[in-house]
């Protein structure tokens, strides 16, 4: 059983087989967080593009705890560049890590880097767990069709944003949730700051609804075995 813990926003951590996988580690500066960036264990760092709200504390992290990030080839140079050890990847390409096969998907959405540089297409992760699950990482993006091809892939579960504005809005992430028909979803990237905030609650019951997906709420520092 992997073990999913919800840091607030983006953030998160799966553990499978005593490895550690932060994805997008926003933690110094998210209003919801309240885990340190100098406590969280970590092996692998995957970034899912170049925003502020999910490179967060990855530099930091990575070189306390010895973490190789996990990104795209124009953010992966960025990181290593100040000291990060790097593992650079590119959309529609995954890799065997130890602890299971990640695969860049694709995302609508920008990768500005927090310094103005440029990060390269913004993009989620397929993680194909060793112990046998699979798991999806949406990142930031908006609704594309092609969802239904990575919901081929059989998903155990689903990470989606559903705070709109930046992201998919509700309607779009229940439309999400069609094309990927992933046994559990997860929304993420809501209620962190007003501008995305939205009624969890509503679209929980809209999704249960209309599909055979259970929703997974956790709260920030919930953990559920997945
Ligand atoms: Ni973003
Ligand atoms: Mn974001």
């Amino acid at each position: 059983m992997a073990k999913l813990t919800y840091y607030g926003h983006a953030a998160f951590q799966v553990e499978t087989e005593g490895t550690h996988i932060l994805i997008d580690p926003f933690l110094t500066g998210n209003p919801v967080a309240r885990t340190s960036a100098d406590d969280v264990p970590a092996d692998y760092i995957l970034v899912t593009h170049g925003h502020s709200d999910h490179v967060g504390d990855t530099v930091a992290i990575a070189q306390r705890t010895g973490a190789v990030a996990v990104s795209n080839a124009e953010i992966a140079h960025w990181l290593s560049r100040q000291g990060v050890e790097t593992h650079a990847m590119h959309i529609g390409g995954g890799y065997h890590f130890p602890f299971g096969y990640a695969k860049m998907t694709q995302a609508l959405h920008g990768s500005e880097l927090p310094d103005g540089s440029y990060g390269g297409n913004p993009g989620g992760f397929l993680l194909k767990l060793k112990e046998g699950k699979t798991l999806y990482f949406a990142g930031d993006t908006g609704l594309f069709g092609d969802m239904r091809l990575i919901g081929d892939e059989g998903l155990d579960l689903a990470v989606i944003p559903i705070g709109d504005n930046f992201t998919m809005g509700p309607d779009d992430a229940l439309r999400a949730v069609e094309f990927l028909r992933p046994k559990t979803v997860m929304p993420m990237h809501f209620d962190t700051f007003e501008l995305i905030a939205q009624n969890v609650a509503a679209w929980k019951a809209r999704v249960e609804a209309l599909s055979q997906a259970e929703v997974l709420l956790l709260n920030v520092n919930g953990s559920a075995q997945i």
